[in-house]
């Protein structure tokens, strides 16, 4: 296990933005982890916290055994969250952000746990959708996936055209495992990576907040964009930027370019 020293000793008197520029500049391979948080500016509700969706929605709609029981419930809920709030909103800065960067190859790829194809959106090209994308829909029967713009949702549950079966969401439920490759390679980033950035996430998911662990241990220096404290930052954040996730891109961005 190699541990760096982040920030060195000799970067401890620059500002929390100018280390984290630091750090990222002087990345071999940076990687950007993202959780709701990013997408609160787009107009989309983080599932904790004030006004989080689950303080309003129940997630056992999002539980796979409740879900083939009550296909259509079930249904009801996912359309109304994701499908018509979440539907129309676009990226914000941050996402715009990360896309720039990844052009200018100060990072590598995205990880995130957002399914809300907002960093695709945004122009990002290696994004590793560790819960899956809204923007599929897959059968549970013979497990073709299709684009959502493809199905009729007024009749609920969809039916697959395929072979009549329900058709889900091609998200991860509670109870589902995290989807191949995006699996792999994000847990091969977190052995890779010499920095991460970690942007708007609670670290309360498991098997996605062990990715940030397992990039510390790997020796990646953790940068954390959060406005508030999460469990990572007392435990795997090594320079924490507590902004919103569009304050803190300007402002890190600004530094980067001095
Ligand atoms: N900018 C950056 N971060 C923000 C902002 C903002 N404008 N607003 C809120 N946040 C932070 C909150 O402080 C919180 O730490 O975003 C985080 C949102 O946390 P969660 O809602 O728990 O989202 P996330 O960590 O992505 O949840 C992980 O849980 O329910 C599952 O599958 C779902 O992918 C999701 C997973």
């Amino acid at each position: 296990m190699t541990m760096t020293i982040c920030p060195p000793e000799a970067d401890r008197d620059l500002s929390m933005y100018a280390r984290a520029a630091k750090m990222i500049k002087g990345a071999k391979r940076c990687v950007a982890f993202t959780g709701a948080g990013i997408s609160v500016e787009s107009g989309i509700p983080p599932f904790r916290g004030e006004n989080g969706l689950w303080n309003k929605y129940d997630p056992k709609s999002f539980d796979i055994q409740y879900f083939r029981q009550n296909p259509r419930q079930s249904w009801e809920i996912i359309r109304e969250i994701f499908y018509e709030v979440f539907g129309q909103v676009q990226p914000n800065f941050a996402h715009y952000t990360l896309a720039q960067m990844e052009i200018k190859k100060l990072i590598k790829a995205v990880i995130t746990q957002n399914v809300d194809n907002l960093h695709t959106l945004a122009g990002s090209k290696t994004v590793h959708e560790f819960h899956g994308s809204l923007k599929r829909l897959v059968c549970l029967g013979c497990r073709h996936k299709y684009k959502v713009s493809k199905i009729d949702l007024d009749t609920l549950p969809p039916a697959c055209p395929d072979c009549g079966n329900i058709l889900k969401p091609d998200v991860i439920f509670f109870g589902e495992a995290i989807p191949e490759p995006a699996r792999t390679h994000s847990f091969g980033e977190a052995s890779r990576a010499d920095c991460f950035i970690l942007i708007g996430t609670t670290g309360t998911v498991a098997p996605a907040n062990t990715i940030p662990g397992a990039a510390k241990s790997n020796g990646a220096c953790i940068i954390e964009i959060n406005p508030f404290p999460s469990e990572y930052t007392r435990s795997v954040t090594d320079v924490f930027l507590q902004d919103k996730a569009s304050v803190a891109m300007e402002k890190l961005v600004e530094e980067i370019n001095r």
